[in-house]
């Protein structure tokens, strides 16, 4: 049996399409808060460097596989993996992996609907003026009474949530295509706005030299497991989101040359938002390595020296968080809304709610980690969220990646790759085999390896 040409749930109308929702899947919170903040933590440049090599390496090809097993199998993560084991006489258990994914994307949204909802607060934050003239004092103290009120950030939270459950209920076409179209387009207006304003701050060259100063000195193992990780979440890779998403792509477009368009994308975007944040940082003699704050507490001080164009720039800014986290939670609410439509042939609606649902309670651990939860540690020295964060991004995705990379380049059906790809050039489509066998699995084992000892 050949793969479906359509999918139960709906298609993407066009290539376009499928690019920008796979792009708004991979711009979030993590190009724009994460990828600064641990940019600085890890001291620049050479983090930098290390993070665009596993995106090539690892990233790319992975990618590349899960849209092709999800273009073939064209259902939910789940069952496409047990069809598409089946159907290569491969053990059931592979859908193993759909599951793991399912489990790693009601963590991540579970945090990623708090820190959203952070963000959302403080386009009124600074909308409102509150934080022009501010020192670091009044700066901190708005971030800590904010994020020590369990009843406020709850209350973001709930918002998030609701939007994003609402747009995943109305489906593929009506929900998260109509969201795509309008907020991606804006969310490059605005960055680009943004870069703008920072060439403006005369700090704009120590900024490009903080994310491009090859420094190896201050590399460690540890970064470099940071760096991987990085790579998987920016790209919504290792829990089959890009398998979800594939299984909506139409038949004619190329595997290669889309999944190429979309990392350029992504990283671009990392790299713009680091060139809107350092120079604005910078400019107010301000450190870059601030840690998770420096979004909701540096940032918003540096554009309340800035008098009212900081005013407007800082809520600018965070409307944009806002756009980017919107496309990307809609993409880890997609696989578990598609099994659950399949397995309990339940509406996309109550689909939807439920999985919601479920993450918004998980969630609650996060909201609390700032408040009443603040020194209740879960793994190591780490409060909920930072448990959360690090066995997500640091462990189950570039696990789940490493297993999604193994089983398309040995234990799928040889055909079904060819055929996915028959429009790729040999010599590419050879490379991609490599890199799948071998590059990317064994680049994800060495990484965990020697940051473990
Ligand atoms: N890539 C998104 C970001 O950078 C987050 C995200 C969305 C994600 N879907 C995912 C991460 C699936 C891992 C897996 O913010």
């Amino acid at each position: 049996m050949a793969g479906a040409t359509e999918s139960i749930h709906g298609m993407w109308s066009s290539r376009i399409m499928f690019i920008l929702a796979a792009t708004g899947s991979a711009v979030g919170l993590g190009n724009i808060w994460k990828f600064p903040y641990i940019t600085g933590e890890n001291g620049g440049g050479a983090f930098v460097l290390v993070y665009l090599g596993c995106v090539v390496l690892i990233g790319i090809p992975i990618m590349m596989a899960e849209v092709l097993l999800g273009r073939e199998g064209r259902q939910s993560p789940i069952n496409t993996m047990l069809a598409l084991a089946e159907r290569s006489g491969r053990s059931r258990h592979w859908q193993l992996l759909g599951w793991v994914g399912a489990l790693a994307g009601f963590l991540i949204l579970s945090y990623y609907g708090v820190i959203a909802g952070w963000a959302m607060a403080y386009v009124f934050k600074t909308g409102s003026g509150a934080l022009v003239g501010a020192d670091a004092g009044v700066a901190e103290g708005l971030f800590s009474a904010f994020t020590g009120n369990v009843w406020e950030v709850l209350f973001w939270q709930v918002v998030f949530m609701c939007l994003t459950i609402f747009i995943v209920a109305r489906g593929v076409g009506q929900g998260l295509e109509m969201a795509v179209k309008y907020l991606m387009p804006a969310l490059f207006v605005l960055l680009l706005v943004l870069v703008g304003y920072a060439t403006t701050t005369g700090h704009f060259g120590e900024g490009l030299a903080f994310l491009f100063d090859f420094n190896f000195g201050k590399l460690t193992w540890e970064a470099v497991l940071v760096a991987m990780g990085h790579a998987f979440f920016t790209l919504s890779l290792g829990m089959a989101t890009m398998m979800a998403y594939g299984s909506y792509m139409p038949r004619e477009s190329s595997i290669l040359g889309t999944v190429a368009i979309i990392a350029v994308l992504d990283t671009v975007v990392a790299l713009l938002a680091g060139m809107a944040i350092f120079p604005v940082v910078f400019a107010n003699g301000l450190e870059g390595s601030a840690g998770p704050g420096l979004m909701f507490i540096t940032l918003p001080l540096a554009f309340g020296k800035m008098g009212a164009a900081g005013q407007f720039f800082g809520t600018v800014f965070f409307v944009l968080v806002s756009f980017a986290a919107i496309t990307s939670a809609i993409s880890l609410v997609e696989p578990a809304a598609a099994w659950a439509v399949e397995k309990f042939k339940i509406t996309r609606v109550r689909a939807a709610v439920t999985i919601g649902a479920i993450a918004w309670l998980l969630g609650l651990g996060t909201v609390f980690s700032s408040n009443i939860w603040v020194d209740v540690f879960f793994l190591g020295e780490r409060n909920f969220f930072d448990s959360v964060d690090f066995l997500t991004a640091q462990f189950m995705l570039p696990l789940g990646g490493m297993l999604i990379s193994l089983f398309a380049g040995w234990f799928l059906d040889r055909q079904i790759p060819r055929d996915q790809m028959s429009e790729t050039h040999p010599l590419l489509f050879n490379a991609w085999v490599f890199a799948a066998r071998f590059i990317a699995p064994v680049a994800v084992f060495i990484v965990f390896v020697m940051a473990l000892f």
